[in-house]
């Protein structure tokens, strides 16, 4: 039974956790360092890799304590090596690349990205390729066909924001502070969704990209008007956020051919007005729907152990060299997308 040791600290979490053949997590933890970013509104790079570095080894140390794991009877040692912020990628890495020496065992750079895309097939033992991933964080905003490990075709990203991270800006507009989803949702089940006309972005577009900056440009202007209660902005925010993932899914569904089931990855998937709507999509489309957990849709070290115990399990291992990418799309043949910014 091979068993990995994940690192992810492409964000805001440091954590590290334990996983084996046998889809079990033996330990894992998890550092948020919310509280340092919270006076700033969003994560500072600087600040975050600073606490990835204070913190990592020792919680390395915590989880194969709990597991009850020595180093040497790890497999490999998995680490994200990109997309995110650079700072943290490279404490991971290179806290990896330490480990996998000290041990003589293969190390597994990992991208974030195929992170998320694989975490639902930790979960779920039944899940088979091809599938529908919608990933939405606060960094990503993709739809993809995921076709095996490795192969992934990337049929939608965003022009501008992504969806985490336009409910995190209209949290800040509202005065709900740092990470604004889960805030903005619960403000929403007091409101009215159809209380505030905001526009729907590239609705009925023929091409299946997203795009948020509009809708939070306008989420701003309601709250200056002063017209309208917090919790009718919040909650016709989310309407129209849930009108735009549902018809750029359908575009994509035809794009992207057969699927066996459609997937939620990426933090936004803690919604449940998201997980709603897409079981709802699912079911007329006569496809499985599945979510993992919510632990394993917000950043965490699971998914990395999991996406390199799937590549450690095909041979592949990367050199003590690999360098850390800021920038890793999952799939490098698709086109950059007019108006996209620093997005994976
Ligand atoms: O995957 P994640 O932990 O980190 C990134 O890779 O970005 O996702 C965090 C994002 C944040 O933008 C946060 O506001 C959003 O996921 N989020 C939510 C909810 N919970 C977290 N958005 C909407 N509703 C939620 N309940
Ligand atoms: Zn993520």
């Amino acid at each position: 039974m091979a068993v990995i040791l994940g690192i992810e600290s492409s964000c805001d979490e440091t954590a590290a956790a334990l996983v084996d053949d046998g889809r079990h997590i033996l330990a894992q933890r998890i550092a948020s360092q919310d509280d340092a970013h919270r006076p700033y509104g969003g994560v500072v790079p600087e600040i975050a890799a600073r606490a990835h570095a204070e913190r990592l080894a020792p919680l390395i140390e915590a989880t194969l304590a709990e597991a009850g794991v020595a180093l040497d009877e790890v497999d490999a040692v998995a680490a994200t090596a990109g997309p995110g912020l650079i700072g943290g990628v490279m404490v991971g890495l290179v806290t990896a690349k330490a480990l996998a020496m000290a041990s003589g065992k293969p190390l597994v750079a990992v991208n974030h990205l195929e992170g998320h895309a694989l975490s639902p097939r930790l979960a779920d033992a039944t899940l088979e390729f091809p599938y529908a991933l919608l990933l939405v964080s606060g960094g990503h905003c993709q739809i993809l066909r995921v076709d095996d490990v490795g192969r992934y075709r990337r049929i939608a990203t965003t022009i501008d924001d992504a969806l985490g991270e336009a409910f995190d800006k209209t949290a800040k507009i509202l005065g709900l502070g740092y990470p604004g989803g889960p805030a903005v949702e619960r403000l929403a089940a007091q409101g009215d969704p159809r209380a505030v006309p905001l526009p729907r972005p590239l609705h009925g577009s023929a091409e299946p990209h997203f795009s948020f900056a509009g809708l939070k440009s306008a989420v701003s202007r309601a709250k200056e008007s002063g017209q309208y209660r917090d919790a009718d902005i919040a909650a016709s925010f989310q309407r129209a956020a849930m009108d735009c993932i549902a018809d750029r899914l359908a575009v994509s569904f035809g794009i992207m051919g057969d699927v066996t089931a459609l997937v939620v990855a990426g933090g936004v998937a803690a919604n449940r007005e998201v997980r709603t709507l897409l079981e709802g999509i699912a079911a007329e489309r006569g496809l499985r729907f599945v979510a993992p957990p919510l632990t394993l849709c917000t950043d965490n070290a699971a998914m990395i152990a999991w996406a390199g115990l799937e590549r450690f399990r095909k041979g592949q291992s990367d050199p003590l060299d690999f360098a850390a990418r800021p920038r890793w799309p999952l799939d490098p043949e698709a086109e950059p997308v007019r108006g996209a910014g620093v997005k994976a």
